[in-house]
């Protein structure tokens, strides 16, 4: 009898929040009345110019074949202009990857920079592809817990700490602002981060694919204090553009050409029509649309921190940028991936559990995803306010 071949490193974790997207979907279908606040992603289309240019390029007859690996150069340029306009930084194209959404950038950086069995630290609570991502190729991820009293970032002394146990990590991957949580690290935190890993040999891997989603002071790029680090970028979220899958990496000399060499196999190339059009992205007439979107995200999160303690909730993360709000509810559940399921059913209001972002008993109990929920509010903001309304009569009548 002939069996299957299955690796075990390609059981990774499941994204448990499409779990909730397909009973929301479900339910959208026999109630009609979903509000979905699940989904990590911009309720817009790409910017109207993005349109046009798509629309030209099809309407054109261009052949839209395999581009360079790392990308067009008119698009490389247009990244590299934006580094210059948006953080005065000089970036030389040549050392941009173009790449399909910045989880193409994600593998094939893990897979140039880190062998099996290395070690690399990030957040818990965090973004979960990090981790299931380098496990599946067999590297270490190791997850540092950040509660309120660090306002859900590393830090230097946590660093200190782990490597005077541990030993020195062969990475740190950074999200500024970060999924779930939305909080930015000061400018002063990051530089210091940023000259700890260097004088390490520690690669700083800075998720930065929120800029531009900020409500205070704006978020600092790595590149302002090391160039050892790697940025990764994505038009995917300020930029209204998920689906396009389009991001990038902008590598330190040393890897451009490994990265190179491992997109063109992994991948070939992004999408040719999407790279054609994202570089409209960048100029004044699409930054002013998507600045109305970031206008109608700050609105939305004002008036989600304002009423979320109408559902009892007494801690959120900070939500310094992003869309999101993970709020602990652990006076109301200590299992949110059947209280989202509840909560859906009784409400149709579609919430993301903590379990993605925080696996249970990895870390601190108070930290455990199973007593927090993320909320998107990218969405309209009659959507969210009725959203709240709905969250606060389920509660208040339990
Ligand atoms: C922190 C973070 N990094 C990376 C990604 C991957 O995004 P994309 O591949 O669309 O650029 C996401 C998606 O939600 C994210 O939240």
């Amino acid at each position: 009898m002939s069996s299957t071949p299955i690796s075990l490193r390609g059981q990774v974790e499941p994204f448990h929040v499409m779990e909730v997207l397909k009973a929301a979907n479900e339910r959208a279908r026999t109630h009609g009345d979903v509000i979905t606040l699940c989904a990590g992603q911009p309720s817009t289309p790409a910017p109207r110019v993005v349109r046009d240019a798509a629309a030209a390029a099809l309407a054109s007859g261009e052949v839209l074949g395999y581009t360079d690996a790392l990308g067009i150069p008119a698009l490389r340029e247009a990244i590299a202009g934006h580094y210059a306009d948006t953080y005065g930084l000089t970036v030389d194209p040549a050392q941009i990857a173009v790449t399909t959404g910045s989880s193409a950038a994600f593998t094939a950086l893990f897979l140039a920079a880190f062998d099996a069995g290395d070690t690399v630290l990030m957040a818990r609570p965090g973004y979960p592809a990090y981790r299931n991502t380098l496990q599946a190729l067999g590297c270490r991820a190791i997850e540092l817990d950040c509660g309120a009293e660090v306002r859900f970032q590393p830090t230097v002394a946590m660093l200190e700490q782990w490597a005077h146990r541990h030993g020195t990590p062969r990475g740190l991957i950074l999200a500024s602002p970060a999924n779930p949580t939305g909080t930015v690290i000061a400018a002063a935190e990051l530089a210091a981060i940023a000259r700890w890993c260097e004088e390490r040999d520690v690669l700083l891997i800075s998720d930065e694919i929120y800029h531009g989603i900020t409500y205070g002071e704006d978020a600092h790029s790595a590149w302002g204090s090391s160039r050892a680090a790697v940025l990764v970028g994505s038009l995917s979220k300020y930029f209204s553009m998920t689906g396009w899958r389009v991001g990038w990496a902008v590598l330190p000399p040393a890897l451009v050409r490994p990265v190179e060499l491992l997109l063109g196999n992994l991948n070939i190339c992004a999408p040719a029509l999407a790279q054609v059009a994202a570089v409209a992205a960048f100029g004044a007439e699409g930054r002013r649309e998507l600045d109305g979107h970031v206008r109608r995200y700050a609105a939305n999160r004002d008036l989600v921190v304002t009423r979320l303690p109408e559902l009892g909730v007494a801690q959120w993360a900070p939500a310094d940028g992003a869309f999101y709000a993970y709020a602990d509810v652990s006076h109301l559940t200590h299992d949110t991936l059947a209280w989202c399921r509840e909560v859906l059913d009784a409400t149709g209001v579609a919430l993301t559990p903590g379990v993605d972002f925080a696996p249970v008993g990895t870390g601190r109990a108070e930290l455990d995803g199973s007593r927090w929920f993320r909320l998107s509010f990218a969405g309209a903001t009659a959507d969210i306010d009725e959203a709240m309304s709905r969250l606060a009569a389920y509660v208040q009548s339990r």
